[in-house]
C-alpha cells in the first residue's frame, strides 16, 4: 500500500468537487447545447439525464473512488483494477485519463480566452459594438493559423501561456495546497459575481427597442418546450439531442472521466460521500441552470435576436464571449462587471482545468512512481502539444470542437458506462450501496438500486445505440472530407497510446510490488 495524500477537510472535499463541476460547461457550453437543441425542449432530456446518469454516476464514481483510495490507488487505471482485479479494466480506466488530458488541451484555450477578455476590460479596450469581430481576433476564428501571425505576442497565447502556468502551479503544490486552497478562494466569488449579473440581465426590460427581443423572449427561447421551425416531438425524436444531454451533464459534473473517482480517492474511510457528492451536484446544476441559464441564452436574444443562434452555433463555447459584453456596455459601471465576470470565469475554468490534470499525474506518480515534479513535467509536454495544436487550428474552430465532440460526448458517454458497470455489476449493487452509505447522513432512496443496476446501464446502451444507427454514419463523411478533424483523432489516438502505455508499465509494478508483499507476508506468517 502507497503512501496518500488526503482533503484537509470534508468541506474542501466538496468544494473542490464543484470546483472541478463549475466552468465553462455551465457557463458557455450548457447555453450553447441548450440553443443548439431546441431551447425548452432540451431541458427533457436533460433533467431526465441528471437524475438516471448524472446522479448514479456521481454516487457512483465517489464509492469507487474513495473504496480504492483507502486501498492507495488514486488514478481510475489503479481504481478499476484495485476492484475488478482485472488488467482489462486497468486499460479501460487509461481511457478516462485520455479524456482528461484531451479535454485540458481546449479547455486551457477557452480559459486563455476569458483571461484576455477580462483583461480588456480591465484596460479600457472592450466596446459592445463590435463584440463578434473582437470575438474572431481572440479566437482566431477565421483562418487557421490566424493567431501565429505575429510569432508569439499574439494576446490569446500569451494568455493561453499564462493559464497554463499558472495550472500546472497549482498541480504542483498538490492537493490540498494547491487545488484545495485554490478552490476556497474562487468558489464564493464566483457565485457573488453570477447572482449579480443575472439580476442585471432579468432586469433589462427590452433595451434594443426591437420586437422580439426582450427578457421575456430571452426567457422564453430557453425554456419554451417548442421553437419557431422545430418542434418538441422534433427535438425528442433526435437522438443527437438525448446524447448531447446526457454529454453536457457528464461534462458539467465532470463524471465519466475518472476525474471525480481521483478526487474521491484523496477521501477518508468515514468521510460523508453521499451527502458530498449530492451537494456538488446541486451546487453545480444550480450554477448551470439558474445562474447561467437565465443569464447568457436570454442576453443573446436581448441583444442579438433569436436568430443569432441559428447563425453562430459554429461552436458551443462562443456565446458568451458574443453575448456577454453587449450586457455589460449597459451596465452601470460595466467595464468593471465585464472584467470581474470574465476573470472570476477564468477563476471557474482553472478550479475545473486543474481538475483534469490531476488523474493523468496521479497515474505516472503511483504507476511509474514518478515524483511530482517529473509526473507534472510529462503532462506538461503532452498537454502543451495540444494546447498549440488546437491553437493553431482555429478556422471554424473545428480542432477544438472535434476534440470536444469526440471526448466530451462520445467517449465520455463509454466510459460512464463503464463506471457504472463496475459499481453495480462487478463491486455489486448490495456492497456498492453499502460503501456508498458509510458514514453518510442521508440515505439514498432505495428505489436508486434498481435505477443504478439496470436503469442507467440501459439508458446509456439505448441512447449510444440509437445514435451510432442514426448518425454515425455522417461522422464518416465528415472525417474523410478534414485534414484537421482526422489529425485531431490522429492527436487524440495518441494520447491515448501513451496513457495505454503508461498503464501496462504500471500493472507490471503493481504486480510485481503485489507479489513481494504476499512475499513477506507469508514470511512474516511462518516466522
Ligand atoms: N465540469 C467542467 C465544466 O463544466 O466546465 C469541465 C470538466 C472538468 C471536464 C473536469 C472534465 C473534467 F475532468
Amino acid at each position: 500500500m502507497q503512501k496518500k495524500e488526503n482533503w484537509g477537510t470534508p468541506f474542501g472535499a466538496i468544494l473542490a468537487v464543484t470546483g472541478s463541476a463549475v466552468g465553462l460547461g455551465n457557463y458557455l457550453r450548457f447555453p450553447g447545447q441548450a440553443a443548439l437543441y431546441g431551447g425548452g425542449a432540451f431541458m427533457i432530456p436533460y433533467i431526465t439525464a441528471f437524475f438516471l446518469l448524472g446522479l448514479p454516476i456521481a454516487w457512483a464514481e465517489w464509492t469507487i473512488g474513495r473504496y480504492a483510495g483507502i486501498r492507495g490507488y488514486n488514478s481510475a487505471p489503479g481504481i478499476f483494477r484495485c476492484i475488478t482485479g482485472s488488467r482489462k479494466m486497468a486499460y479501460a480506466g487509461s481511457i478516462c485519463v485520455s479524456l482528461t488530458t484531451l479535454i485540458f488541451a481546449y479547455y486551457v484555450l477557452v480559459e486563455g480566452w476569458c483571461l484576455l477578455y477580462a483583461f480588456r476590460y480591465l484596460c479600457g479596450r472592450m466596446s459592445a459594438a463590435d463584440t463578434t469581430q473582437t470575438f474572431a481576433a481572440v479566437s482566431g476564428v477565421q483562418t487557421d493559423g490566424a493567431l501565429f501571425q505575429n510569432g508569439l505576442l499574439n494576446p490569446t497565447l500569451l494568455c493561453m501561456l499564462v493559464c497554463f502556468v499558472f495550472n500546472f502551479f497549482l498541480i504542483y503544490r498538490g492537493v490540498v495546497k494547491g487545488i484545495e486552497k485554490f478552490c476556497f478562494i474562487a468558489m464564493p466569488a464566483l457565485l457573488i459575481c453570477s447572482v449579480i449579473i443575472l439580476i442585471r440581465v432579468l432586469t433589462l426590460g427590452n433595451p434594443t427597442g426591437t420586437e422580439g427581443q426582450s427578457v421575456l423572449n430571452g426567457l422564453g427561447y430557453m425554456w419554451n418546450p417548442s421553437q419557431p421551425g422545430k418542434t418538441l416531438i422534433q427535438t425528442l425524436s433526435n437522438p443527437q439531442a438525448w446524447i448531447a444531454a446526457a454529454g453536457q451533464i457528464f461534462f458539467s459534473l465532470s463524471l465519466g472521466m475518472g476525474c471525480i473517482c481521483t478526487y474521491a480517492s484523496y477521501s477518508k474511510r468515514n468521510d460523508d460521500i453521499a451527502l458530498s457528492s449530492l451537494t456538488a451536484a446541486v451546487g453545480n446544476e444550480f450554477c448551470e441552470v439558474v445562474l447561467a441559464g437565465l443569464t447568457i441564452v436570454p442576453a443573446a436574444v436581448i441583444f442579438l435576436g433569436a436568430s443569432f443562434f441559428q447563425e453562430n452555433l459554429n461552436s458551443s463555447f462562443s456565446i458568451g464571449f458574443n453575448a456577454l459584453p453587449n450586457v455589460f456596455a449597459l451596465m452601470p459601471f460595466g467595464q468593471f462587471f465585464g472584467f470581474l465576470f470574465f476573470f472570476l470565469l477564468f477563476l471557474a475554468a482553472t478550479t475545473s482545468s486543474i481538475s483534469m490534470l490531476q488523474p493523468g499525474i496521479a497515474l505516472l506518480e503511483e504507476g511509474l512512481k514518478l515524483s511530482r515534479k517529473s509526473s507534472t513535467a510529462v503532462m506538461g509536454v503532452i498537454t502543451f502539444a495540444g494546447a498549440v495544436f488546437t491553437a493553431y487550428f482555429t478556422h471554424n474552430l473545428t480542432a477544438l470542437d472535434t476534440l470536444d465532440f469526440w471526448c466530451a460526448n462520445i467517449l465520455i458517454f463509454l466510459m460512464a458506462g463503464v463506471q457504472i458497470v463496475v459499481f453495480g455489476w462487478i463491486l455489486g449493487i448490495g456492497k456498492g450501496m453499502e460503501e456508498l452509505e458509510r458514514g453518510a447522513q442521508i440515505k439514498i432512496p432505495a428505489f436508486y438500486r434498481f435505477v443504478m443496476k439496470y436503469i442507467t446501464p440501459l439508458y446509456l446502451i439505448i441512447v449510444f445505440l440509437a445514435w451510432a444507427y442514426l448518425k454515425l454514419p455522417d461522422y464518416f463523411g465528415i472525417i474523410a472530407g478534414n485534414a484537421v478533424v482526422q489529425m485531431s483523432l490522429a492527436y487524440i489516438a495518441f494520447v491515448m497510446i501513451f496513457n495505454f502505455f503508461v498503464t501496462s508499465q504500471s500493472l507490471v509494478r503493481w504486480e510485481k510490488d503485489e507479489k513481494l508483499e504476499h512475499g513477506q507476508n507469508v514470511a512474516d506468517g511462518e516466522l
